[in-house]
């Protein structure tokens, strides 16, 4: 079927450019699983924004580079945080209940911000973004949502019927969950906004559908990723042997929540850092895993029962349900937390317009890479660069349109080579040994001979999974293994490539940090 533009993924960054384009033209959105499976509707703290008198652009901007440890392009970093206070604007427009004090927005406080600047719903703000986006997209009837879509590959010139030598991105073949067949999409341009790979991580807060399927696509298709060795982890997930990756927002050590040893009553984070339990994610996500590691924990404490109950409850409510529910009172004890992947800082390389390197290719969100974040993400910069990159990648499709080409025809799905597979316990043997190896060999403090090791296992699994691939009907768990084993070695080989500490790439064979901030980009 043929659309004007093909949005992949139906998150913030996703929804965001759908709506924008649709002002126009006619939008096919494409999610796996369900619309609301992305990280988006999983976010709890909020989204960073300038709105208080006191605070500045600068600040924020300063903020935002300390935190990336001088990796990111300062002009990316001005245009997403000078736009942050109309993409606020435009979520109160489309009914997002952010909290309010008095007459004004209440803003809470994050690792390394220097202000109270995150505007939040509770402790569920991403959830009401995802509503209300959604809403709004399902309303707009030049918006074609299909759920239960999951994208493969690119079409890009080899897949034209008559080679054309254009070389542009002509939209994707998409596993049709429900019925098992693999559909061409087309369109004249194509926006992935696939989210992070997180679950490439044994340990990760993201959602299951986090398997960095657009980075993979983008690199296969010949786009180039850049830092990916940038893999964020948060310090404070819930440690409990069934619930596995619960986050416990930042925002609780924002509104004074403590980090305690439970074996000394020791609170340590102002022996890490001078801004104690504020200090950037990388920093308090290190120095917990350094307490467990070196007294042999299975966690850490997050301590906020010194505050008033009532005050505990009002700010997180979600997460004071929770944990009742598994029989911890947040008001009372401490919560048990570890420290787990979180964020993809790095992914395909984009611009200013959400461009990548391919004609007829955007992306916007998580699986860019567009010089915001640097080594280290802010907190609460994410749902940002979604809302901003979302709109700009619209805005350069809206403008060129008339330079864009209709698609031509192209080949269909060839199944004719493969059969159904009578081994899918190869398929959730990789998944566990690429989750497993990545988190001991490639996780918060890295040395070249695990990421050796790491490489190793990559090479052996990838002619296996090729093989596979090569032989057996697609499925959703098939597509993701494939796309994660191919993540981990963007990211081990970007990892290998980095010769320095920097954010949140941490070797103990190079612990020192160059003077010169440089960009890992692997080219295809
Ligand atoms: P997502 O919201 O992840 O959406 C990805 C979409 O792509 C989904 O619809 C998915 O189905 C689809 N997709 C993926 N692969 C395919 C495929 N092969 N075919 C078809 N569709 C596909 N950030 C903040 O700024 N503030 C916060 O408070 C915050 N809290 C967080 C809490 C948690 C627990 C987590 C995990 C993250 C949090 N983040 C937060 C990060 C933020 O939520 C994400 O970075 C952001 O939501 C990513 O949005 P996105 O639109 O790029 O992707
Ligand atoms: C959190 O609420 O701690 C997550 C915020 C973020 O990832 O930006």
């Amino acid at each position: 079927m043929t659309h004007d533009v093909i949005v992949v993924g139906s998150g913030a960054a996703g929804l965001t450019a759908a709506l924008a384009l649709a002002e126009r033209l006619r939008v096919l959105v494409l999610a796996k699983g369900e619309l609301t499976g992305g990280s988006t509707a999983w976010a709890q703290g909020g989204i960073a924004a300038v709105l208080d008198a006191g605070d500045t652009f600068e600040d924020h901007i300063r903020d935002t580079m300390v935190a990336g440890a001088g990796l990111n392009r300062l002009e990316t970093v001005e245009f997403v945080i000078e736009r942050a206070p109309h993409a606020i604007d435009r979520l109160i427009d489309l009914g997002v209940p952010f909290n309010t004090e008095g007459e004004h927005l209440h803003l809470t406080r994050e690792g390394g911000h220097s202000h109270r600047r995150i505007v939040h719903v509770a402790d569920a703000t991403g959830w009401a973004v995802q509503e209300a986006l959604l809403k709004a997209a399902q309303a707009n009837p030049n918006i074609t949502l299909l759920p239960g879509r999951a994208c493969i590959d690119l079409i890009t010139g080899r897949h034209e019927e008559r080679y054309s030598g254009s070389g542009r991105v002509w939209g994707v073949y998409a596993l049709d969950e429900a019925t098992g067949k693999v559909e061409a999409h087309t369109a004249r341009a194509t926006v992935l906004a696939t989210g992070g790979a997180g679950r490439v991580y044994q340990f990760s807060t993201a959602p299951r559908g986090a398997t960095g399927d657009g980075i993979a696509m983008a690199w296969r298709a010949g786009a180039r990723v850049g830092n990916m060795e940038m893999m964020q982890f948060h310090p404070t997930c819930l440690y409990n042997l069934e619930v596995k990756n619960f986050l416990i927002t930042e925002a609780v050590r924002g509104e004074g929540g403590r980090l305690i040893n439970p074996k000394s009553g020791h609170r340590y984070m102002p022996d890490y850092d001078e801004r104690a339990e504020l200090a950037p994610r990388d920093i308090v996500a290190r120095a917990n895993d350094s307490e467990i590691k070196r007294d042999g924990l299975d966690f850490v404490h997050l301590d906020i029962s010194h505050q008033p109950p009532e005050f505990v409850r009002e700010h997180f409510p979600n997460i004071y349900d929770k944990l009742i529910s598994l029989g911890i009172d947040m008001t009372k004890e401490p919560i048990p937390v570890v420290p787990a992947q979180h964020y993809t800082c790095g992914g395909i390389m984009i611009d200013l317009a959400g461009r990548t390197d391919l004609p007829g290719l955007y992306a916007a969100g998580e699986c860019t890479e567009s010089g915001l974040h640097g080594a280290n993400r802010l907190a609460s910069n994410s749902l940002l660069e979604c809302f901003v990159f979302g709109e700009a990648a619209a805005a350069d499709i809206l403008a060129r349109w008339d330079s864009f080409e209709a698609p031509p025809p192209v080949r269909a799905w060839d199944e004719s080579r493969v059969t159904d597979s009578d081994e899918e316990v190869v398929i959730k043997q990789s998944w566990t040994e690429i989750r497993r190896f990545m988190w001991n060999y490639v996780g918060i403090v890295r040395t070249t001979k695990r990421l050796e090791r790491a490489a190793h296992r990559i090479t052996m699994m990838t002619a296996e999974v090729e093989d596979y691939y090569g032989h057996f009907r697609v499925s959703t768990d098939l597509i993701e293994l494939r796309n994660l084993l191919q993540c981990a070695d963007l990211i081990v080989r970007s990892a290998l490539a980095r010769h320095e500490s920097r954010g949140l790439h941490y070797t103990l064979d190079h612990p020192e940090l160059l003077k010169q901030a440089l960009d890992t980009v692997l080219v295809p």
